[in-house]
């Protein structure tokens, strides 16, 4: 090897080990500069080869051409290392990468599917409908007339109908009731059927601890020549025991709906205690549902003959069941999007 060759192998080695340790633009520019800038130690050493031997000439500059392309070229991969670095002000030393941590479903996800899972084994179908309706199903063919208190804008969220190209009354559902009428007409059921309808609703209210103007709630409905209100109270009783995991009882109390006859609140016992806490009011029983035997009007504009069935229709709130459940005190959290309150849900 001549001493010429023996310089470069020299070169090369000094340059790649100190490129190695360059985390920073301005060393790998002073780096450039000293060895393959226009007056470096590699361009001045190639200058040189003119005046050696023939022989020497040709190995020696084919070597000399060799490592320039090979530093240019870890030049370039590094200059891209160190900008990128600096870019994202990545730690300049390599870290192993920290445990992923795993997402998982909303509560009110959670719930929903634990319900539709109950109501599922003990016969129900799911359906499934607009969270943006018509009047009509929100409120006309559910016996509510035009007059009542709450068809008015100040409890529901309307749709300026030229908005949407139309004439026609369009509402967010401000319950899931709709979903009695529509489900029987789309889904085409003729009874004996039991069904329930998960999902969104709207209400033009303030929010608080425990109103939201977004909230979620499934309705049930279930229809025969013989189905009654001890049917209706055994099958509510034995969702809340397994929706909660403890032994409740269900009591009826007399209440107003338009669209049943007669309707009632539905109370659950207390899952806290026996003799009365704060979460039953000291009463032992914790509100859980409105229901009632579907009006014979509502039935008519189903298309089922209210001489020949009956049969029973209840709604219940999603996020208060939740609530009850997990002992959370303020529904707003549910929109929070706090990864705090969340993640206690995994
Ligand atoms: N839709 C009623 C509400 O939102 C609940 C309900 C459903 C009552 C079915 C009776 C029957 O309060």
């Amino acid at each position: 090897m001549t001493n010429t060759q023996q310089q470069i192998k020299e070169l090369e080695k000094k340059a790649h080990r100190e490129l190695v340790e360059i985390q920073d633009p301005s060393a790998l520019e002073a780096w450039r500069v000293l060895y393959i800038g226009r007056s470096g130690k590699l361009p001045e050493m190639l200058r040189n080869v003119k005046n050696l031997p023939d022989e020497e000439k040709r190995i020696v500059g084919k070597e000399g051409n060799a490592l320039r392309r090979d530093l240019e070229e870890a030049y370039e991969e590094k200059r891209h290392a160190v900008s990128k670095d600096q870019e994202v002000g990545l730690p300049r030393v390599a870290l192993p990468a920290g445990g992923a941590k795993w997402g998982h479903l909303h509560p009110l996800t959670l719930s929903m599917n634990r319900i539709i899972e109950i109501f599922s084994a003990m016969g129900f179908i799911i359906a499934d409908g607009p969270e943006v309706e018509e009047g009509k199903y929100n409120f006309d063919a559910l016996n509510i007339p035009l007059d009542h208190p709450a068809r008015g804008e100040g409890d529901t969220f309307m749709i300026d109908p030229k908005s949407i190209g139309g004439e026609k009354d369009i509402v967010l559902r401000t319950q899931t009731s709709p979903m009695q009428i529509r489900s029987v007409q789309s889904m085409h059921l003729t009874p004996p059927f039991k069904l329930i309808a998960p999902g969104r609703v709207f209400r033009r209210e303030k929010a608080d601890a425990t109103h939201e103007s977004t909230f979620y709630q499934f309705e049930g409905l279930g229809i025969s020549e013989t189905i009654s209100i001890a049917d209706f109270k055994g099958i509510v009783a034995e969702f809340f025991t397994l929706f909660f995991q403890k032994e409740v009882t269900v009591r009826l109390r007399p209440s107003y709906f338009p669209f049943v006859e007669p309707g009632f609140e539905v109370d659950m016992s207390c899952v806290f205690c026996k003799e009365g806490c704060r979460i039953c009011k000291h009463t032992g029983w914790i509100e859980v549902m409105g229901a009632g035997m579907v009006h014979p009007n509502v039935l008519k504009n189903m298309n089922i003959d209210p001489e020949k069935y009956q049969g029973f229709a209840f709604g219940g709130a999603i996020d208060r069941l939740t609530m009850i459940r997990h002992g959370v005190t303020d529904i707003r959290m549910f929109w929070s999007g706090d990864i705090r309150f969340l993640r206690q849900f995994s």
